[in-house]
């Protein structure tokens, strides 16, 4: 069996980050959520994996990835114009050639990894099987209707009326039939080969396709809110205390982690967070479920539920909650009036 994980796709809802990033290369908890994928993958046994890649962000996914070794697995980088999930797959036809494969989204996460399913995959000989989760706002999903009995009814991407509740998520596992169905597909309104098109053309050839309801939690980190949940999420289940880096007065509570080379003064940080290599925290609060990146500085400011990229630099902030700040950002309060300068980014979003 192969893996093919697909990072590629524009990130317009994650603009501006994604001028300078692949969006699957946000990192969450100070890692990218791509790396976390990867060792799901990785954690199944698969060695032979694919990437797909979009033009303008692949070389920061090579970049990232190299030749897949930190994850001992094998990587063939597979180029696509990001004209949909099925033509992802069409695409890199020549590498998964007549293999089952396992299909990931690079930005979405489930905390329960990919074993079970692969097992279930194989033991039930399938030729597809995706997996559900309940969301509250199913026409921006592929929607899944099942029978009492678990069984698949009908599959519809995007549905204007939703039948329903039910998910379809960033994982699925397919025999090489998923081809034949790409095959027989046409482009949807929005101009792609949907996957979800192809898997409901699987059920009309009669082909075996099964769901499986997700027992534990599931993130797409396509928006900037999905990215602060994500990161609450993997701060929460991943990390450990550990200290790395120096603390002089103040306190450093719980769950925190802290890089080798970060300094701590004269401040409050309080788990779940962690404080990235080098990163500078001084007369500071940095309260529950933030994540600072390697290089920062956070002086004399409070902030709590925030990602923070690296070489940022953050001073005499009083109060700065549910922000994601991108590389290299400097956010200063100026002491002497209360007008707001700002020289921010193309498609920013500022709240005041
Ligand atoms: C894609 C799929 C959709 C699926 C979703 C999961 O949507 O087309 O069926 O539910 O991923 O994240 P897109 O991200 O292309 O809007």
């Amino acid at each position: 069996m192969k893996a093919l994980v697909l990072s590629g796709g524009k990130g317009t809802r994650l603009r501006p980050l994604t001028f300078t990033c692949a969006k699957q290369l946000i990192p969450v908890a100070n890692k990218p959520i791509l790396g976390y994928v990867l060792d799901q993958v990785a954690a199944t046994g698969i060695r032979e994996v694919g990437v797909i890649t979009a033009p303008e962000t692949g070389q920061y996914v090579k970049d990232y990835v190299n030749n897949g070794s930190k994850w001992n697995i094998t990587v063939t980088y597979i180029p696509q114009e990001p004209l949909g999930l099925a033509h992802a797959v069409k695409t890199a036809r020549p590498f998964l050639s007549q293999d089952s494969f396992v299909m990931c989204l690079g930005d979405n996460v489930t905390g329960q990894g990919l074993g079970t399913f692969v097992e279930k995959f194989r033991r039930e000989k399938l030729d597809a099987l995706i997996i559900l989760k309940e969301v509250d706002d199913p026409s921006n999903f592929g929607i899944a209707q099942l029978d009492e009995n678990g069984n698949i009814i009908r599959l519809v991407e995007k549905p204007k009326s939703p039948m329903g509740n039910l998910a379809i998520i960033g994982t699925y596992v397919f025999s090489s039939k998923i081809h034949k169905a790409i095959e027989r597909i046409k482009h949807s309104w929005r101009g792609e080969l949907e996957i979800t098109d192809a898997i409901q053309e699987m059920l009309n050839m009669g082909f075996k396709v099964k769901a499986e309801i997700l027992k534990s939690w599931w993130l797409d980190t396509g928006k900037k809110d999905d990215i602060l949940s994500a990161n609450a999420k993997i701060l929460d289940e991943y990390i450990q205390r550990d200290i790395k880096g120096t603390v002089i007065g103040g306190i450093v509570d719980g769950r925190v982690r802290v890089e080798t080379d970060a300094k701590i003064t004269n401040s409050t940080v309080r788990g779940p967070c962690i404080i990235g290599k080098g990163t500078l925290i001084e007369n500071s609060f940095i309260g529950p479920y933030t994540s600072v990146g390697d290089n920062s500085q956070i002086i004399n400011s409070n902030l709590q539920y925030c990602v923070i990229l690296e070489n940022v630099i953050i001073k005499d902030v009083e109060h700065l909650e549910d922000s994601l700040i991108g590389k290299n950002a400097k956010l200063t309060k100026n002491q002497r009036n209360r007008t707001v300068k700002l020289h921010i980014g193309d498609f920013s979003e500022v709240e005041l």
